[in-house]
């Protein structure tokens, strides 16, 4: 069956993202100018599913009006003669066939998914978490639709990550069966490294069969307090299997601090309009840096936090 829907679920705190993220939702973070999910949204509708249902949350007000049209703005560039922004502004509010639903609670990731239930009614369904973007030819959640024409069952997109950052992700315990491709054995949620049974992490993107919803709907409150999406994996893995497909691409955690630096600074270096100036700066300063030596040596200035 064909993926037409999409789930995106931006319901979360972003606590690790503060003190920004306590009135603005940490998927609207810019990269350089464009929110990250925006980004998100794009890569759905370039692998071809155009129904996508955001899962929102309290402060979270500021995606929708994103994605809103903003009449008096488009007003104002046609008067002051402005097409290429007015085309932009244009361009975000058709994207592609948005609905909105709230979770009432941030519950965790398995919680944010059961209220897109009645949406995505009995068919498998794309997910993609709204803090994360894919650097990649083939958009990752297009890669793991053609992934599940081949399998029939759910399919998670995976990457190798350090053993020591193991307990950040859900793991993959599975075995080969392709150059990419990983029959599922076991999931654990953010195992201490000694226990992890790989180094095989889930990233932010999935397809999922409909039946994921029973599993969701009867688990309880799992690692951290929440309902988590690895649980009820677990659980349909089980009883029907599942594959993980290593994706193509580089990923992109905004959600976290140093990721969002990556992310930003990686961009700038692929924009035709910033990459010059951007490339240079960097390379000033990576020379200073060299000359002035380690950190430790130079005297701190910033917030550092953890
Ligand atoms: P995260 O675990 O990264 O989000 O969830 P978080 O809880 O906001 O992050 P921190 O750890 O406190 O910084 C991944 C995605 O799932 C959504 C988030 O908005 C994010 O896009 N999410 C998470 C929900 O929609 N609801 C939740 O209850 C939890």
């Amino acid at each position: 069956m064909p993926i037409r829907k999409a789930v995106i679920p931006v319901a979360g705190l972003g606590t690790r993202f503060l003190p920004a993220t306590k009135a603005q939702p940490k998927e609207m973070l810019p990269i350089i100018d464009v929110p990250v999910v925006q980004l998100v949204i794009e890569e759905a509708v370039q692998a071809g599913i155009e129904d996508i249902l955001l899962i929102t949350g309290r402060g979270k007000r500021a995606i929708e009006d994103h994605f809103d049209r903003s009449v008096e703005l488009e007003l104002f560039l046609e008067r002051a003669g402005k097409p290429e922004l007015l085309r932009e502004v244009r361009h975000v509010s058709e994207l592609a066939d948005l609905h909105f639903i709230r979770q009432k609670e941030p519950r965790g990731l398995g919680h944010a998914l059961l209220s897109a239930r009645q949406h995505v009614g009995d068919e498998p369904f794309a997910v993609l978490l709204g803090d994360e973007f894919y650097d990649a030819r083939q958009p990752c959640i297009g890669q793991l639709v053609d992934c599940h024409a081949q399998t029939g069952t759910s399919v998670l997109a995976a990457m190798r990550v350090e053993r020591r950052e193991v307990s950040r992700y859900g793991i993959i315990q599975g075995s080969r069966e392709g150059e990419r491709l990983h029959r599922v054995e076991d999931l654990v949620e953010k195992p201490a490294p000694e226990e992890a049974p790989s180094n095989l992490a889930i990233a932010g993107r999935y397809v999922l069969t409909p039946d994921i919803f029973g599993y969701l709907e009867n688990l309880g409150p799992g690692r951290g307090g929440e309902i988590q999406l690895t649980d009820a994996l677990a659980l349909q893995n089980q009883a029907t299997g599942m594959y993980a497909y290593e994706f193509h691409g580089l990923r992109h955690d905004v959600g976290d601090r140093l990721g969002y630096l990556k992310a930003t600074v990686l961009a700038a270096l692929e924009r035709p309009d910033l990459h010059r100036e951007f490339r240079r700066f960097l390379l000033e300063v990576t020379e200073r840096l060299a000359a002035e030596g380690a950190p430790s040596r130079r005297s701190g200035t910033g917030r550092g936090r953890g």
